[in-house]
């Protein structure tokens, strides 16, 4: 068998640091793989930051982020982008991750040009095509046209089959966001944010959900605000995404009030090492709500829904909603109730072990 060309097309900041691993496996193996990274550029700083912490190199960008961009633009930007590519590259299979519009607009072109698309973080499911919107279609419609299934877990492999997926198309790998975590979190990692935050407990914040965007995305600030004024001892730290609709609302929320800092997105390697260290976690995010349980941070995921059940399985999650009165007392009771905090605070592993990419990378060489 000749060389495969595998093309890897990314474009938003948590895609860029699942894939990153994968890039890097796959270019230790130049005698079976010829790789090629394209980056749609959907977002812009954020995933600058993740390609420099991993020196990756894209060899072509779409460059299609716009201020205020509708899920319109990036869509049609991809699509457009992508054709001319593929027509040049003619790759022998495409990877695309997880469940943003740039997975599915590019996964849709390489169907379109009928080239084979392999899905990283396949299988995850809410059931609930609205929530997270448009995340839970956007998933299911890259597993609707892929060939090769790279399922994180036994439960996403359960969601595929259940779907009539082909058992021999699927591969349960682990989430390489672990392997990601494994190379970042440093015994000696010092920061000056620590040093302000010495002494105290320190809270994680991230908020970015397109449906918990303006009312619901208020209510949350508001609850974080007060249940910190209630407890001296805590200091947060907030790295606002830079959709300008998440950082106008934090702002009016929450500027004035010392102990809580805005900052802007963290470098992922800052970001994981301050996850290893925090007291706890408040987040809609769906990559925190992986690596947290391997580090045994408590997270709050102030959302209705998940994708990612494996968590609250395990304990380290719960899924707290919107509501400023839900969000106030759940992290009311983990401050207060050392029991409550302790049951959620035991690390477990179920995304895996580190090592995702190298059961992808041994998948794609015709493994088993
Ligand atoms: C996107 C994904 C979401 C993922 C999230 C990770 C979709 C529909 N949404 O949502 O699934 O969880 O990324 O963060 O694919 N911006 C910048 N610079 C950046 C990044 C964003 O200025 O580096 C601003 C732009 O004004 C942009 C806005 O943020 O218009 C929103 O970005 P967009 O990618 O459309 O949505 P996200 O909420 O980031
Ligand atoms: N992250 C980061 N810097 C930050 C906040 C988050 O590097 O300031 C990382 C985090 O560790 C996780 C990923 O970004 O790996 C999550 O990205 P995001 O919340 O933007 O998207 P989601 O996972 O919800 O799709």
């Amino acid at each position: 068998m000749g060389r495969k060309k595998v093309m890897l097309v990314f474009g938003t900041r948590p895609e860029a640091i699942k894939m990153c691993p994968l890039v890097k496996v796959l270019k230790q193996h130049p005698d079976k793989f010829e790789t090629l990274v394209c980056v749609t550029g959907q977002h812009r700083e954020m995933l600058q930051q993740v390609l420099d912490t991993f020196c990756v190199i894209p060899d072509y960008d779409l460059h299609v982020m716009r201020p205020g961009q509708t899920l319109f633009d990036i869509t049609s930007g991809v699509l457009a982008g992508m054709k001319p590519l593929l027509d040049a590259e003619q790759p022998d299979v495409v990877l695309v991750h997880g469940d943003t519009t740039t997975s599915f607009a590019s996964a849709l072109a390489a169907f379109y040009q009928q080239v084979p698309v392999g899905h990283v973080e396949a299988g995850l499911r809410t059931h609930d095509l609205h929530s997270p919107w448009p995340e839970e279609f956007n998933r299911q419609g890259v597993d609707l046209l892929c060939d090769w299934y790279f399922a994180p877990t036994e439960t996403s492999r359960q969601n595929l089959l259940n779907e009539c997926k082909p058992d021999s198309r699927i591969w349960v790998t682990g989430n390489t966001g672990i392997d990601a975590l494994t190379t970042t979190v440093r015994q000696d990692y010092r920061h000056p944010l620590l040093d302000w935050a010495r002494g105290s407990r320190l809270i994680l914040v991230t908020a970015h959900r397109r449906e918990n965007l303006g009312e619901p995305m208020h209510r949350m600030f508001r609850a974080i605000r007060r249940v910190m004024e209630n407890h001296p001892d805590t200091k947060a730290l907030y790295p606002i995404h830079m959709n300008p609709l998440v950082r106008n609302a934090a702002h009016e929320e929450l500027d004035g009030f010392d102990r809580l800092r805005l900052v802007d997105p963290m470098d992922v390697l800052d970001f994981h090492n301050f996850l290893a260290r925090c007291h706890l976690v408040l987040t809609d995010s769906g990559g925190i709500q992986e690596e947290a349980p391997s580090l045994g941070k408590p997270v709050l995921v102030m959302r209705d829904t998940t994708e990612r059940p494996e968590g609250v399985d395990s304990g380290t999650l719960r899924l707290v909603g919107t509501s400023e009165e839900g969000i106030f007392e759940a992290f009311t009771e983990l401050l207060d109730d050392p029991a409550a905090y302790e049951a959620m605070s035991r690390a477990s592993n179920p995304y895996g072990d580190g090592h995702a990419s190298e059961r992808i990378v041994h998948a794609l060489c015709g493994g088993a």
